[in-house]
């Protein structure tokens, strides 16, 4: 695995081979789930690090190879119960190439071994199917043999289980005439397939493969062929490597013909150049995820075959082809720290600081680790090795964290007793996932994030005030409160004197926070930043009150009777308004011209329920609490979180426990859930 640490700089041998081991370990415990068990562990992207990194040593300290390293061992080792067949010629690899420069510098290669007048030949692109390499033989049109790629020299005879492949034509009218004619492809299991065999193998009790392509792999390796038929396989033909016919002169017109004859073949284009291959291989990528099988990138190639025989192979490997691979979605890299970042109300969160890497076409040197809980559950710590993914748009993730290869010297991570910003103890509530700060507006990164979730678009929506920008305001004094924002002109000749802000940017600013002072009651509430008050929240709260003053001067029980707001939000929005620097921060906002329309209440009058107020306790079973409550409230009932005599109505669910005791002291009508859908149902 990539370490931190140079090993070039005077090893000792012990050292390197401490290495090795553990490396050797893992690759062959992982050879073993792949090859053996078809069910592997980790990703292909992650089994290469494994290996590169222990090439990489064996090719520095080459006196201290391990007798037993995997590196020796190409491909997977034929099983023993079918019978080997040797190829006729050998079955070989690609290179890869993983971005447009290294496919420019194959395309360079490829020219240099050419005269002048082939140079720049057209090539032919194709998707590069995740599945399985297989030689099929035909003669005089039928079909006689498959066999396995195995080593490259050898594989398996799997010719049962391959004619069982539904879009696998099994006689060639169109090839009656030659004698021998091989195609190669690619046997896959389409990603709906695998969804559905992987749902039955549960259903069954049986275990579920980890991909399609280990589910082709199985299947290929069934020794039942009856079993074999009824898996979801497909065959994508892509060469023909004998009985090529003559008037065939190019990968194109091969896998026209291939197509013709009754074979199924991939998307095919031919590219007269480098930015032509880009452009497929950019739509390629951006189809990816709506292909009916899995990919992982395109293989370009030299069209013409004449080239491609002068061109010729370099060990294992055509000049003539080679994979233009997508960038791995799993990568292995470092964790150098985790820190432990402020939110804006003071939640702490850590965060991973990485050896930066290449995910899923980024570079990600920050991962969240969500909370202390979640570490605890990795058991990450400093100097770790871990995996992480990143798939499309979704946020990196550490999926794994790799203890075999954890520093002696590392030590868990503990909560930290007192703030980073502030040093204000922190507190981890029971029940609760997140530790906080207690320092409140006290704290500095509280503070600072509050500024910037107060003009963020969803809030007031302060499109000219950047983040950049109000940290600096933030850091230099000039903006101390959110109220602050709205005195920022009166700092004008200030602000033009700082780098970088022009007179425009100053006065698009300006104009920004004016326009910003005519906002929704919504809006202002969420912008406040309120310990659990979501923009949904804050609409509630609207919508339910009307205007400010009855939302500030609500007692906690009023506050729970609101849509979605539970006992700790009312707490919260409760406690927040009670805070003397708050009501000083909301009565500048307001000198300063933040204004907004009284929403209207929705009117609960005429409603069935009107003037009753329910309780919701114990568990439910045919919806979710927040959906009674939404029912409950649009039938015109007030819902609140706790019982007291002026409670209508208890819905009380399975395990209904105190509350249902209390309210049947005091008398309080209860309803069972199974009455309580009747009565919505009408
Ligand atoms: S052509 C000389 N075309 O990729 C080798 N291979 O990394 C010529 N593969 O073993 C192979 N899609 O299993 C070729 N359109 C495609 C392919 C493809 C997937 C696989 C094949 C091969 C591996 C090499």
């Amino acid at each position: 695995m990539p370490t931190n640490t140079d090993h070039h700089t005077d090893p000792t041998a012990q050292a390197i081979i401490a290495k090795m081991r553990p490396l050797i370990k893992s690759l062959r415990q992982h050879n073993n789930a792949y090859y053996v068990l078809d069910d592997p562990q980790i990703d292909d992207s992650e089994y290469d690090q494994l290996r590169r990194s222990l090439v990489e040593l064996e090719a520095a300290y080459p006196d201290l190879i391990q007798p037993d390293s995997p590196t020796a061992q190409v491909g997977d080792a034929p099983l023993a119960h079918f019978s080997q067949i040797e190829h006729d010629i050998p079955m070989l690899s690609l290179g890869n190439v993983f971005n447009v420069d290294d496919l420019g510098e194959f395309m360079r290669r490829v020219n240099d071994r050419l005269s002048d007048a082939q140079q720049h030949p057209a090539y032919e692109m194709e998707l590069k199917l995740d599945g399985l390499a297989v030689s099929l033989k035909f003669e005089h049109g039928r079909f006689v043999q498959a066999v396995t790629r195995g080593d490259g020299k050898i594989g398996e005879d799997i010719t049962q289980n391959v004619k069982t492949i539904r879009n696998l034509p099994l006689v060639l009218d169109a090839a009656s005439d030659i004698e021998l004619l091989e195609v190669r492809g690619e046997v896959l299991m389409p990603k709906a397939g695998f969804a559905r065999f992987n749902k039955a193998a549960l259903e069954r009790g049986d275990k579920p493969f980890a991909n399609p392509r280990n589910a082709a792999a199985g299947s290929l390796r069934q020794l039942d062929p009856i079993a074999a038929a009824s898996r979801p396989l497909a065959f994508y033909a892509y060469s023909i490597n004998q009985g090529l016919p003559d008037n065939i002169a190019t990968q194109s017109q091969a896998l026209a013909w291939l197509n013709d004859i009754g074979f199924t073949v991939s998307a095919v284009q031919v590219v007269a150049d480098l930015d032509a291959a880009q452009t497929y291989y950019e739509s390629v990528l951006a189809q990816r995820a709506s292909l009916p099988f899995e990919i992982d990138g395109t293989v370009i190639k030299v069209d013409s075959l004449d080239l491609q025989q002068q061109l010729g192979f370099l060990s294992r490997e055509p000049r003539w082809a080679t994979a233009y691979k997508f960038p791995a979605e799993t990568v292995m890299t470092i964790v150098n720290s985790i820190d432990w970042q402020v939110g804006r109300t003071g939640q702490i969160t850590p965060v991973g600081k990485l050896e930066p890497v290449q995910v899923g076409g980024v570079t990600v040197s920050n991962v969240t680790l969500h909370n202390f809980g979640e570490i605890q559950r990795l058991d990450v710590r400093a100097g770790d090795t871990v995996s992480v993914h990143r798939a499309g748009d979704v946020i990196p993730k550490v999926t794994k964290v790799w203890t075999e290869f954890r520093p002696a010297d590392s030590e868990p991570v503990t909560l930290p007793k007192t703030c980073p910003v502030c040093d204000s103890p922190v507190v981890l509530p029971e029940g609760e996932a997140l530790a906080r700060c207690t320092g409140g507006l006290f704290c500095p990164a509280q503070q600072q994030e509050a500024l910037i979730h107060f003009v963020s678009r969803r809030a007031m929506d302060i499109d000219g005030l950047g983040e950049r920008w109000l940290i600096s305001f933030f850091e230099q004094g000039i903006v101390k409160t959110v109220a602050d924002i709205y005195h920022l002109f009166e700092h004008q000749q200030a602000l033009l004197t700082l780098e970088k802000l022009g007179e425009k940017s100053v006065a698009n600013m300006l104009a920004a926070i004016e326009v910003s002072k005519n906002t929704t009651l919504p809006r202002f509430i969420y912008a406040l930043g309120i310990k659990g008050v979501g923009e949904n929240t804050a609409q509630n709260l609207a919508q339910h009150f009307g205007d400010l003053p009855e939302i500030m001067a609500a007692s906690i029980e009023a506050l729970e009777a609101v849509p979605d707001i539970g006992h700790i939000t009312a707490e919260s929005v409760h406690e927040f308004f009670r805070a003397q620097h708050n009501l000083e921060v909301i009565q500048a906002l307001q000198d300063a011209g933040v204004q907004w329309q009284r929403v209207e209440a929705a009117a609960s009058e005429g409603l069935p329920l009107d003037g009753q107020t329910w309780v919701i306790t114990g568990t439910l079973h045919q919806m979710a609490r927040d959906e009674a409550k939404a029912k409950l409230q649009a039938l015109g009932a007030k819902v609140s979180g706790s019982i007291s005599a002026k409670t209508s109505v208890l819905l009380a669910g399975e395990k209904a426990g105190s509350k249902l005791t209390k309210a049947e002291k005091l008398g309080v009508n209860v309803v069972d859930e199974a009455e309580f859908m009747a009565m919505i149902a009408q």
